[in-house]
């Protein structure tokens, strides 16, 4: 596969919706000259709700769809994708470590910043109960601490644009005052939806504790990989055009349209692409 892959060919991004472009996003930011084609699969949002069965063949099924747009990578933006589709989207497309899950780089991350440190991870159901987190920090380092909510009203919440306002804020502090999450030192986003409430998250907590949004972690790991493998676009003197940012939704949706405009400047242009109808 390597061997003919090119640098100009656009990076392949997915998530059930909105959350994964905030990964986008902060792709975008520290590497400008790429092209990306992004996948959000509202047809099927929430994931979190949804077994890890189904949600290994929609995994499977949109990458298929972005190898065939030639991508040259593909990123999983997506926790819950990521726990249950990931080694399932490594072993069908063939594409190694061309394929990066949101997870690895987080793990990686509060390993080392917050050492033996009580961590929380906020989550969908189905990320929490795969376990993934504590699982991966583990691997790492065995004495960490770490404790997980599944917090399922956020995503759907977000996806409808209900953030920084009151309701969502109610929500959120009811979910943050359980007592598991007492006494943590970090507490990881573990939904790429998340980011968009960091805010709110970050002023319940004040000071006491470090929020971690992986999107910028993810990024830099998305750098390292496409250096290692001499994949980085180097750009022309053109810069990108229109059609070098392409966004599908597997159904169209309002909100998804709205809240895209937030994470990048020009006017999205959003094309349904139900790649469920065969
Ligand atoms: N953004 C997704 C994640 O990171 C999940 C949202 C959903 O439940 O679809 O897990």
């Amino acid at each position: 596969m390597t061997t003919l892959v090119k640098p100009a060919q656009p990076i392949g991004i997915f998530d059930s919706g909105i959350g994964g472009l905030t990964v986008a996003k902060a792709i975008t930011k520290l590497l400008p000259n790429e092209k990306i084609i992004y996948f959000g699969d509202t047809a099927h949002m929430p994931y979190g709700e949804k077994s890890a069965d189904a949600i290994k063949h929609y995994s499977i099924k949109i990458a298929e769809f972005l190898k065939y747009k030639n991508c040259k990578m593909i990123v999983i933006a997506c926790n819950t994708a990521s726990a249950a589709g990931y080694k399932a989207v490594v072993k069908h497309t063939g594409m190694k470590d061309l394929i990066v899950n949101v997870i690895d780089p987080a793990a990686d991350y509060v390993v080392k910043h917050f050492y033996r440190k009580k961590i929380g991870v906020i989550a969908t159901k189905r990320t929490v109960s795969s376990n993934v987190y504590a699982k991966r920090i583990a691997r790492l380092d065995s004495v960490t601490d770490v404790v997980q909510l599944a917090t399922p009203l956020l995503a759907p919440m977000i996806e409808e644009g209900f953030y920084n306002n009151k309701i969502s804020q109610t929500i959120i502090n009811s979910y943050l005052s359980k007592s598991k999450l007492n006494t943590i030192d970090a507490l990881i986003l573990g939904c790429t939806h998340y980011p968009l409430i960091k805010n709110e998250i970050q002023k319940f907590y004040g000071k006491k504790v470090a929020v971690v949004d992986s999107s910028e972690v993810v990024a830099q790991y998305v750098k390292t990989v496409l250096e290692k493998h001499g994949l980085l676009n180097p750009g022309t003197k053109f810069g990108l055009g229109k059609a070098d940012r392409q966004f599908y939704v597997s159904d169209y949706t309002q909100s998804f349209e709205e809240s895209s405009k937030i994470f990048f400047d020009e006017k999205v242009k959003l094309k349904q692409f139900n790649i469920w109808e065969d």
